[in-house]
């Protein structure tokens, strides 16, 4: 059998050790030739690849970013209102050419959408879920996940001592799109005083409430973590990230010196955790294991612990997202942790 990886959507720590993982056991147990495609999808539509053997699959483990190459094409978008077909033909005529028995797809919800459009154009489909944002449907956490909490609870550690040495207000952004996972884990191992996620939404005035009452301990400082995707009222559009309308509004609200931190793309680069690179490794093993048993159309994931694989059907255009019964936050609030709600 001949299988193509590729990878697409936003990067993240544990790609290179998902490609290493399901290449190695592709190769070495099933007998498999594994080639790369290059950019995602992109890379399929102009049959850009890699071949890789057993020398270009060594050293990846630990190694971030993805060698293969991303990029956020998507063949199966509307144009005008109507799906144009030239991609989708493109995709089964290279598919043929390049003489695959499977396309493995790593990526996060865009990406599990597109294999499973992949797969209902007839062609034999793996998905592979990644991201920092754990927001994929069907699977109880994703690789590059925890990678990302790690950097973020360093970084709210860190601005811990800055703020109580000045007496600030520190707001700091994370990322996670719609979805609060990264904030609520980071938030809660920071230490955060206030965690506010876009599932919950936030009342500003009991935000400055739970501020000022810390204020009145004797504690003039507290470090707010928001998650990107928190829509604020009167942040007057798109282009106001949370993490500043915040830090306008409690400034005003409490008359505390208040200073924000946009912690970015470094959530997304470097190194995987040791967690991310063994989930990356059983998920990307059990991907060639499917492939060798012909079970195709599904994506490989993680569920109570045990790496199983569902109908990508089933996962094609949900999100996953932090529910307000989640025992963390519930935690949280025994211990007088505000969730601005
Ligand atoms: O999905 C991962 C993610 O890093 C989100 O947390 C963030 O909103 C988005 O990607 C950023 O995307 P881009 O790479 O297009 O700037």
């Amino acid at each position: 059998m001949k299988i193509g990886i590729l990878s697409s959507g936003g990067d993240c720590p544990g790609i290179n050790a998902t490609i290493r993982g399901v290449g190695k056991t592709a190769m070495n147990y099933y007998g498999m030739d594994v080639i790369g495609i290059c950019d995602g999808f992109e890379g399929l539509l102009n049959k850009e690849f890699i071949s890789l053997d057993d020398k270009a699959l060594s050293g990846l483990l630990s190694l971030g970013g993805t060698i293969l190459g991303t990029s956020r094409e998507k063949p199966f978008k509307k144009l005008l209102d109507k799906t144009d077909d030239t991609k989708p033909q493109l995709i089964i005529e290279n598919y043929k050419k390049l003489d695959l028995d499977c396309l493995v797809c790593i990526g996060g919800n865009g990406t599990q959408k597109t294999a499973n459009k992949v797969s209902q154009l007839g062609l034999n489909v793996i998905g592979i879920p990644k991201t920092i944002d754990n927001d994929v449907y069907g699977t109880d956490v994703t690789f590059g996940f925890y990678s990302a909490v790690d950097i973020a609870t360093e970084a709210i550690d860190r601005l811990h001592s800055t703020a109580s040495s000045h007496k600030r207000v520190m707001v700091i952004e994370l990322m996670g799109h719609k979805a609060g996972w990264i904030t609520l884990y980071a938030g809660m191992a920071g230490g955060a005083d206030v965690i506010l996620l876009p599932e919950l939404g936030c009342d500003i005035a009991k935000v400055n409430k739970a501020i000022l009452n810390r204020s009145k301990k004797d504690k003039p400082y507290s470090i707010v973590a928001v998650g990107e995707g928190l829509e604020l009222e009167g942040s007057g559009g798109k282009n106001v990230r949370p993490a500043s309308r915040l830090s306008k509004l409690i400034e005003e609200g409490t008359g505390l010196e208040t200073r924000e931190t946009i912690l970015g793309y470094v959530q997304r680069g470097g190194s995987p955790s040791a967690f991310d690179r063994n989930l990356a490794t059983r998920l990307g093993g059990h991907a060639a294991e499917l492939i060798a048993k012909g079970q195709f159309g599904r994506m490989v994931s993680m569920i109570n612990d045990q790496i199983i694989s569902v109908p990508l059907e089933k996962v094609a255009g949900k999100l996953r997202l932090v529910t307000p019964d989640h025992d963390l936050i519930a935690q949280g609030k025994r211990m007088g942790i505000s969730f601005g709600v």
